[in-house]
C-alpha cells in the first residue's frame, strides 16, 4: 500500500512541542508502529484516528515513557525522552496531562483524594495555594465541585470521564492527551465534554493529542487530523481536507 502522508510543516513561529521521528513498536510479530513521524508545535491541537487495536494508545503512551519504543526518536519540549533518566522523565511527565482511555481513578479513594494524589506527588515543596483551593478549582473547571467526596463507584461514566480531565489538568500541564475521551458516552454528554476540551484548550493555551471516533469531537477540536494507519501516519489534513479525502479506509470515518 502506498504511503499517502503529506508533511505538514510546523507554524514557523511556534517551536515544536512534540517531534516524533520514524517511532517502531512491535510487541513479538505484531508490528503495531513502523514508521511513524509527527510533529506538533505549541498550541496545536492534533486528534489521531484510525481503527481499533491499530496503535494509538501505544503512541501516546510511548509520548509519556509509559511505554518504551523500539526504535526512532521522540523529543518532548525539546528533550529526547529516551535519555531521560527517571528523576527527569518524571518532571516532564508534569507537563503532560493523560487522560486516560478508562479514566484509571483510584476506586479506593474519594474524588478529593483522587485529584490529591498528583498534587501530593509532584508538587511536594512547590504548591502555591492549598491542596483544597487546588482540588475545588479543578473541580470547578469541569463543573463537578459538588462530586468532591463521592467515591468513584458512586459516578455516572461521563462524570468519571470529568473527574479524568480534571485530574489531568490539576498540575497545570502544557500538553494534554485525551485518550477517548467521548467513548461510551451519549451523544449529549459527548457534546459537554467536547465543550469542555474546547475551553481547557483556549483557557490554558494547551497543545493536545486527542484519540478519538467521534467525528464531532474532531470537527470542532482538531487543527489538524492524523489518520493511523499501518503503523504509520497514513494521511492527515485538516478536517475540511480529509473530508474529501479518496482514500476508502479514511472515508470510512466520515461516513458514520
Ligand atoms: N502491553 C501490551 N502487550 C502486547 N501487546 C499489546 C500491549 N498493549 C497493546 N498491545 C497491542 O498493540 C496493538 C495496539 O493497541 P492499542 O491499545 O494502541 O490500540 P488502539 O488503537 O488504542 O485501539 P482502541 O481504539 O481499541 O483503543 C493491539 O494489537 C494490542 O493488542
Ligand atoms: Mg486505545
Amino acid at each position: 500500500m502506498e504511503n499517502v502522508a503529506t508533511n505538514i510543516a510546523p507554524s514557523a513561529t511556534m517551536p515544536p512541542v512534540i517531534e516524533i521521528e520514524h517511532l517502531q513498536k512491535a510487541f513479538g510479530s505484531n508490528v503495531v508502529l513502523r514508521d511513524f513521524n509527527l510533529t506538533i508545535s505549541s498550541g496545536e491541537n492534533v486528534v489521531v484516528m484510525g481503527k481499533s487495536g491499530i496503535g494509538k494508545t501505544i503512541l501516546i503512551k510511548c509520548i509519556i515513557g509509559l511505554i518504551k519504543p523500539d526504535g526512532g526518536t521522540l523529543r518532548v519540549f525539546g528533550q529526547d525522552i529516551s535519555k531521560l533518566n527517571h528523576h527527569d522523565l518524571d518532571e516532564l511527565r508534569t507537563r503532560i496531562g493523560f487522560v486516560f482511555q478508562s479514566s484509571a481513578l483510584y476506586d479506593s479513594m474519594t474524588v478529593r483524594e483522587n485529584l490529591e494524589f498528583p498534587l501530593r506527588r509532584h508538587r511536594r515543596n512547590k504548591i502555591t495555594g492549598s491542596l483544597d483551593e487546588l482540588v475545588r478549582e479543578a473541580l470547578r473547571n469541569v463543573g463537578l465541585e459538588n462530586a468532591i467526596d463521592l467515591m468513584p463507584s458512586e459516578l455516572s461514566g461521563g462524570m468519571r470521564k470529568r473527574i479524568g480531565i480534571a485530574r489531568s489538568l490539576i498540575l497545570k500541564p502544557e500538553i494534554v492527551l485525551y485518550d477517548e475521551p467521548t467513548t461510551g458516552l451519549d451523544p449529549i454528554t459527548s457534546a459537554e465534554i467536547t465543550h469542555l476540551i474546547l475551553e481547557i484548550q483556549e483557557k490554558y493555551k494547551t497543545t493536545s493529542i486527542i484519540i478519538t471516533h467521534d467525528m464531532e469531537l474532531a470537527k470542532q477540536t482538531a487543527n489538524r487530523i492524523v489518520f493511523l494507519m499501518d503503523g504509520i501516519a497514513w494521511q492527515q489534513g485538516t478536517y475540511e481536507e480529509l473530508s474529501k479525502t479518496t482514500d476508502p479506509d479514511v472515508k470510512r470515518f466520515f461516513k458514520q
